[in-house]
């Protein structure tokens, strides 16, 4: 069975995120969540090391049964972390068409850069809305997130505002 990388920002990981992670456990053998910088979205809330905290907290309740989900922080390219990760390839979550577009220049960069292939899932429709920065935004001016976030991202959501 595969490993699969799902790489992200995660910051903060979401709901859209985890039915990600689920359908990718249907699916393959291995999911490795590793949270990664974008380049094209400089001002996040958390650092690499806290996204990680928050997402081994996250990920914990889809484990057990033959699930295996790790997670990972990786600083790199996604291609890299694919390789020393161990994973076979990348999935990716699809919420719009307008994912699809920057998905794809990235799929078809990375197999050019260093052949490793992306595998997209289609989000769950009633998820597709969910964005990291909203939620940010929202939990700044302190709106509720809680149908957004698993409950543990919650505390830090809190913390973070209240240190902002
Ligand atoms: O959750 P995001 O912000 O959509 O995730 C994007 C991410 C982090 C997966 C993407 O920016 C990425 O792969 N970053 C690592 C750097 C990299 O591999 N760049 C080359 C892209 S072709």
């Amino acid at each position: 069975m595969a490993t699969v990388l799902y790489p992200g920002s995660f910051d903060p990981v979401h709901l859209g995120h985890l039915d990600v992670v689920e359908q990718a456990l249907e699916l393959f053998g291995e999911v490795i969540v590793t949270a990664m910088h974008n380049p094209s979205k400089p001002s996040g809330w958390f650092s690499l090391d806290e996204r990680l905290a928050i997402l081994d907290e996250a990920v914990a309740p889809l484990r057990g049964e033959g699930r295996t989900v790790r997670v990972a922080s990786f600083g790199g390219l996604a291609v890299d972390a694919a390789r020393s990760l161990g994973a076979d390839f990348i999935v990716k979550g699809l919420r719009t068409g307008g994912d699809f577009e920057v998905e794809q220049q990235m799929a078809q960069t990375n197999y050019v850069a260093a052949a490793v292939r992306t595998v997209y899932l289609p989000c769950n429709p009633a998820l597709v809305y969910l964005s990291s920065r909203f939620i940010r935004e929202i939990a700044q001016y302190g709106g509720d997130v809680s149908a957004m976030v698993p409950p543990s991202v919650l505390p830090h959501l809190q913390r973070a505002t209240r240190e902002a």
